[in-house]
């Protein structure tokens, strides 16, 4: 029985095995022949792999929704990146595609056909793309000569054999895990040197090697310009300027090696221990993190507790608690005046690198303070006692405490914060409960990265052993589950999922209190409706916002976000930009642009028009709404990346900006609302007015289709002719009758149509009389035409949205 049983079990495994090597065999290639290309669907098959397998390259998700052309370490754990084309621009999560083309360039282009990035080799022979071991992607002609290579394209990543050169540098990541390009830049500088840099929007400065010092005490040289650097596979490092270093695992060929120029500034090369798929640090160019310039901003001070932390000097205060690169400001902003209004305070063992005004020595401490406090520009003075050097400093960047050689900074803040200080004998740091750590990755410099060979190596390579068997199995078990029961290929492949930090261009989530502040409390409401109040509000970079906050939500968060991922790609003119959105329990926040002259309701149902002022919506806008609004709601049907059914078209739900272009919003929260319920539960809980509800919803039982927003279209068509809610309509031409009487009626009176005449006066009697017969004849019969059509009671009569839509616009230009 039990030895039947593991038979059963070696057969299975034997069966996962082979079905391995044939799905290893069959998928993975390392060559791109002209004309074919990797679609950006099933990315992790979609996959180009190096011969030996140390290497792949394809799209690679960076959010979701977002992804890149990459190249990365295959046995990494966390698929490193070693090379991103697209870095600055990501494409579309559906139907992107990598394509070498007949023309001879590989290209990168978007779901739209848009190219995003090109090798820029049309027009050569070029006959494959193909990954090669080093990890350097190529463009090759049929006889192998290349026309094009990743390696002269570094990102942020250098690999063993990949040069940095006079044109090529590296450029850090803004982020942890995001691949856009941040300040910090490893690059020769026009004396022939290798140098770190922090080229921030404000200020530049560079770093490393040491600025103290002249590149004779560096250990460089300025007369070698020929600017090449590079290290090899044994891990050590040469460059034409001699800066040379060796990896801690120096001389061992067997280990993938990378150079990066991480996020946070420091340049590390790296060892993969593939079995563990993890990274080692072997070299790091700044021992002490805090030294590398623009960590925490302007005014902002570095130090260790023990990883870098970010803080404010007292008197200061963060400018973005979530961003310390963005740095502290003034607070209160006293920057001259007597002794009565200003004053110092001492903070030891503290430098900000850079910025001095001048520079005297043998000055008293008081004639340095004065010098300070009568200079409006002073922000601090450096000083030191013995020598007498007074440094007054006219900006604060690159703060950090402790420093070597030891030296003081006397702070220039208001008395009153002079004062409190002393009162209350707090230190000149303040933390103001912002103090965050500077996240780094490998932060393990000196002593951890040296271990090594040492005596315990015998049961290292012991371990190692029934490791790497036991890792084998697991692999094999699991690769054999996913491929037996097709597993989601995106699961089981590397996904890197920031939490939609950041999907496509502007969709991003935000926190409760970041939208509290934005709209100051949640003071300003411009709507309510059956989903949700909406408020007004301003973000800090100036985009004003609507924020719905949204009802009784029970489905889990997951589900809430994939939703919202969806809505966040949709995008049209007529249709409001979603930006974002919060998700902090039990919050649930919607955030998308503010369109300023509201809902078509208020313009075309004020009654008390002439007597306000107000002016009457005039035709043409009326009849550009009506195109606008049926483009939308046909592409939410037809061609949207998700087909979406609204299933609340209102007057309400029509938003219209300055030109009276309309935007219609609340798309896609009848699925973000509905779900454990069903569609109907959902759509009666959605729905604002009666009036616009296709009668098929109001019977169980049938499917909800698009042609549900066709009717609620065609009742909208007839409010913006009769300028009239449709039941106010109905109720005050004759109190038994409905709509679908009403549509009988106009139907019969369209039928009459051989007397122009006739039907002219008989529209005009129609149409809303305050637009006192100034409206467009042919443009209006249409309108009633298709109205009437598309709140025909049997939803397979109704027209689709396409067609609508198509009507509406031929008659556009009519005059
Ligand atoms: C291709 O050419 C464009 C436009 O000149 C340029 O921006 C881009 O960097 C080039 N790409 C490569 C990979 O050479
Ligand atoms: C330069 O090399 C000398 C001798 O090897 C060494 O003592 C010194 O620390 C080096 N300087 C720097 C800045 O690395
Ligand atoms: C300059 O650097 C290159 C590359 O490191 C080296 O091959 C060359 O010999 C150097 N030239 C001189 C004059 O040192
Ligand atoms: C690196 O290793 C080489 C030997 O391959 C040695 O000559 C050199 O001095 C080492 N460099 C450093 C900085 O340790
Ligand atoms: C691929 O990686 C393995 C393990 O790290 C290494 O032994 C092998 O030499 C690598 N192959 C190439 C071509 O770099
Ligand atoms: C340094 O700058 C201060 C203020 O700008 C000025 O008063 C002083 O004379 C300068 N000292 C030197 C040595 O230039
Ligand atoms: C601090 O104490 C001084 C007197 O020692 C007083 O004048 C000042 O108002 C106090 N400041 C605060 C903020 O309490």
């Amino acid at each position: 029985m039990m030895s039947r049983r593991i038979h059963g079990m070696c057969l299975l495994v034997l069966a996962t095995f082979l079905s391995c090597i044939a799905l290893s065999a069959g998928d993975h290639r390392s060559v791109l022949w002209r004309g074919g290309s990797i679609a950006v669907e099933d990315a992790a098959e979609n996959v180009l792999v190096s011969p030996s397998g140390n290497f792949s390259c394809g799209f690679y998700k960076v959010a979701t929704n977002a992804y890149t052309f990459a190249v990365w370490f295959t046995a990494s754990a966390d698929a490193t990146v070693a090379w991103t084309a697209n870095r600055d621009s990501p494409v579309n999560g559906v139907g992107s595609r990598a394509e070498l083309r007949r023309d001879g360039s590989l290209v990168l282009q978007d779901y739209d056909g848009r190219v995003v990035w090109s090798t820029n080799t049309s027009g050569t022979p070029a006959d494959r793309a193909q990954l090669l071991d080093t990890g350097n992607l190529v463009v090759a002609d049929a006889a192998g000569n290349r026309l094009w290579q990743s390696f002269d394209w570094p990102t942020d990543t250098l690999l063993a054999g990949q040069p940095v050169t006079r044109y090529k540098q590296l450029v850090s990541a803004s982020a942890r895990g995001l691949p856009y390009s941040g300040y910090y830049k490893f690059y020769f500088d026009s004396s022939n040197i290798l140098n770190l840099m922090y080229d921030g929007p404000e200020i530049s400065s560079n770093y490393w090697p040491s600025p103290f010092n002249k590149w004779w005490d560096n250990n460089r040289t300025a007369y070698n310009s020929s600017r090449y650097g590079s290290f090899d596979r044994r891990g050590v490092f040469t460059a034409s300027d001699q800066l040379q270093f060796n990896a801690s695992d120096m001389g061992d060929e067997g280990v993938m090696r990378r150079l990066t120029l991480d996020y946070d500034g420091n340049l590390r090369l790296y060892s993969l221990d593939a079995a563990a798929g993890r990274w080692h640090v072997t070299w790091v160019a700044v021992g002490r993190q805090c030294y590398v310039h623009g960590l925490c901003g302007s005014n902002g001070i570095c130090s260790f507790r023990p990883g870098p932390t970010c803080s404010c000097p007292v008197g200061y205060v963060p400018n973005d608690a979530s961003d310390w690169s963005k740095g502290c400001r003034r607070s209160p902003d006293v920057r001259c005046g007597g002794d009565d209004v200003v004053d110092f305070v001492e903070m030891p063992h503290t430098d900000f690198w850079g910025f001095d005004v001048n520079y005297t020595a043998g000055v008293t401490f008081d004639a340095c303070r004065r010098l300070c406090l009568d200079d409006c520009n002073c922000k601090a003075f450096g000083y030191r006692p013995g020598t007498g050097r007074c440094y007054p400093k006219i900006a604060l960047w690159n703060g950090r405490i402790p420093i070597k050689p030891d030296q003081t900074i006397y702070l220039k803040v208001a008395r009153s914060v002079k004062n409190q200080m002393i009162n209350q004998s707090s230190s000149f740091l303040h933390f103001d409960g912002h103090a965050c750590t500077v996240d780094e990755r490998d932060a393990s410099v000196g002593s951890s990265y040296l271990h090594g060979r040492s005596n315990e190596i015998n049961f290292i390579y012991f371990y190692s052993f029934l490791a790497v068997v036991f890792v084998v199995e697991a692999i094999f078990v699991v690769v054999g589950y996913l491929f037996v029961f097709r597993a989601d290929p995106v699961a089981a492949g590397r996904v890197r999922d920031d939490g939609y930090s950041l999907v496509f261009s502007h969709f991003r989530r935000f926190t409760y209190d970041e939208l509290s502040d934005a709209t100051c409390g949640f003071r300003d409401e411009i709507a309510k409706g059956g989903t949700g109040s909406v408020y007004k509000g301003v973000l800090e970079d100036g985009r004003s916002i609507a924020v719905k906050r949204l009802g009784e939500l029970t489905q889990a968060d997951e589900v809430f976000r994939s939703e919202l991922s969806v809505i966040g790609r949709i995008n049209h003119m007529n249709l409001v930009r979603i930006w974002g959105f919060c998700s902090e329990h039990p919050h649930r926040l919607l955030v998308s642009e503010f369109v300023e002259n509201g809902s078509l309701d208020k313009a075309l149902f004020c009654d008390d028009g002439e007597s306000s002022g107000v002016v009457v919506l005039p035709w043409r806008s009326r009849y550009k709404i009506a195109v606008g609004v049926a483009k939308a709601l046909a592409y939410l049907h037809h061609e949207c990346l998700e087909w979406i059914v609204h299933c609340d078209v209102k007057p309400e739900n029509i938003l219209l900006d300055g030109d009276f272009e309309p935007k219609v919003t609340d798309f896609g929260l009848v699925k973000l609302l509905s779900r454990d319920a069903g569609s109907h539960m959902a759509l009666s809980r959605v729905q604002g007015t009666r009036g616009y509800i296709a009668p098929e919803c109001w019977t169980v039982g049938r499917p909800i289709t698009g042609k549900a927003d066709v009717y609620s279209f065609g009742v909208v068509l007839l409010e913006l002719l009769r300028g009239q809610r449709v039941c106010d309509w109905v109720a005050a031409a004759d109190g038994a009758w409905d709509l679908q009487r009403l549509a009988a009626w106009l139907k019969e009176k369209l039928k009459r149509d051989d007397d122009e005449e006739e039907v002219s006066t008989w529209l005009e009697e129609l149409v809303d009389a305050r637009l006192r017969g100034d409206f467009n004849h042919v443009q209006a019969a249409a309108m009633l035409e298709l109205a009437v059509c598309c709140v025909d009671g049997e939803p397979n009569r109704r027209p689709s949205m396409n067609a609508v839509a198509q009507k509406l616009i031929s008659l556009h230009d009519t005059r």
